[in-house]
């Protein structure tokens, strides 16, 4: 592989904010996170005073490598990983024309942009292992096979053209079909194959709006040479999708949901006949296949933990359950916990997550909410219990009586 860009791996932050620039995005191919730190023994580690500076550098580098974690590969991720990979093989020399591309629905925080990311990040370092002569220096213009825009709210059609004209570094004035023309030609000439546009669901709904997105995006997919990828948050009700009357307002209930019915005088869109749309949920308990994809998970995580007295695989054995009920079974949830304990177990000096750790830790509203509601639920269902034990012992009294 090329030599990493200036900036990466140089312990500021190259690949952690958002690419906004084929840099940037360059920047995050070649970022890799903090390596496990090399421990001295238990026992050298205790005799560090509190203030010694050798032990403050230990425990920041800890702190800094917990803060990454690793990503974990889940099933879900390697999913996509083929459809994204078959797409693209599929598209690459397709004539012009209805290209198909993928739209990934979920909820918040489900791992949507990270997914995308890992997928598109193993996929250029590939090619740039496949084909270093495509990534040479001395080649004319750059190669950019990857696009990655994340989106801003209320996104119109112009503003899409503009983000893509910044992350290629061509020209942003002049009106949008200048500009359009400019990012066409410069996808070709990047030689782009995939584009993905992160929250998607942020484009224009608005009337006015909402149908020139759509035949903005159904332009891009006609006339870029390129795979398109979008992920957004219910994307089954945006009017990429169907037009046909106001997007419908749905929550997610975060478990696989059957499509919504079609409105009343739904028109599938041209968008609609260009993109499949598949469902990226929260991890659910429901079967025997669940539970072990949510297992495998924590034990991914848990086998990268940097502390010196952390039980051998006692989250992934005794506390998966109560893992999936404070986080809802979200991967943003677990990996936050693990996170936020792995630093407080350094803190505090206990080097293990234990459930009291985990216990003082505090996740988002949305996750404390739901852990709310199990433990409610769980409470009610005991009381019930501990009161039909009573009411039998009662009976069986006043029968012998
Ligand atoms: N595969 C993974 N392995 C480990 N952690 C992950 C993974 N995917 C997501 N996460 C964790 O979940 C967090 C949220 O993920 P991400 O931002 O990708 O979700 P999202 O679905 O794009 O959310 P939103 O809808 O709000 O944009 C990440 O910052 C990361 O901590
Ligand atoms: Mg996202």
């Amino acid at each position: 592989m090329a030599p990493p860009p200036v900036g990466a791996g140089d312990g500021l932050h190259p690949g952690l904010a958002e690419p906004r620039t084929k840099e940037d995005w360059f920047g995050y191919v070649f970022y890799e996170p903090p390596s496990r730190p090399l421990l001295p023994p238990y026992e050298v580690y205790l005799a560090m005073d509190e203030d010694d500076a050798e032990r403050r550098r230990l425990n920041r580098s800890r702190n800094r490598y917990h803060s990454a974690l690793v990503l974990a590969w889940t099933p879900a991720v390697r999913r996509f990983e083929t459809e994204i990979t078959e797409l693209l093989a599929a598209n690459e020399m397709a004539p012009p024309g209805a290209r198909l591309g993928l739209l990934i629905d979920g909820p918040p925080t489900v791992g949507k942009s990270t997914l995308v990311k890992m997928i598109a990040r193993k996929f250029e370092q590939e090619l740039r292992e496949d084909f270093p002569e495509r990534f040479d220096p001395d080649r004319l213009g750059d190669y950019v096979p990857v696009v990655y825009i994340s989106l801003t709210d209320q996104v119109t059609p112009k503003q899409i053209s503009l983000a893509i004209a910044r992350y290629l570094n061509v020209p942003t004035s002049g009106t949008k079909d200048t500009i359009d023309d400019r990012v066409l030609t410069a996808l070709t000439a990047c030689g782009t194959q995939l584009i993905i546009f992160d929250d998607l669901h942020f484009l224009d709904c608005s009337f006015k709006e909402g149908r020139a997105s759509n035949d903005h995006i159904k332009f891009l997919a006609n006339h870029a040479p390129c795979t398109i990828i979008g992920t957004g948050v219910d994307l089954e009700n945006s009017p990429l999708l169907s037009e046909g009357g106001p997007a419908v307002p749905r929550r997610h209930s975060g478990r696989t949901r059957t499509p919504a019915p079609a409105a009343a005088g739904d028109v599938r869109t041209q968008t609609a006949g260009r993109f499949s749309r598949q469902e990226l949920a929260p991890f659910a308990l429901d079967s025997d296949d669940g539970i072990l994809q949510w297992v495998g998970v924590i034990r991914s995580l848990e086998r990268s933990l940097a502390l010196y007295r952390h039980e051998e695989e006692s989250l992934t054995r005794r506390h998966w359950r109560y893992l999936h009920e404070r986080t809802d079974g979200s991967i943003a949830g677990l990996h936050a916990l693990i996170r936020r304990s792995a630093v407080r177990a350094v803190q505090q000096g206990t080097e293990a997550i234990t459930r009291e750790v985990m216990d003082s830790i505090v996740l988002s509203y949305a996750h404390e909410r739901a852990y709310a509601k199990v433990t409610e639920l769980k409470s009610r269902r005991t009381a019930r219990t501990a009161k039909q034990k009573r009411d039998d012992k009662r009976a069986a009294a006043d029968g012998s009586a």
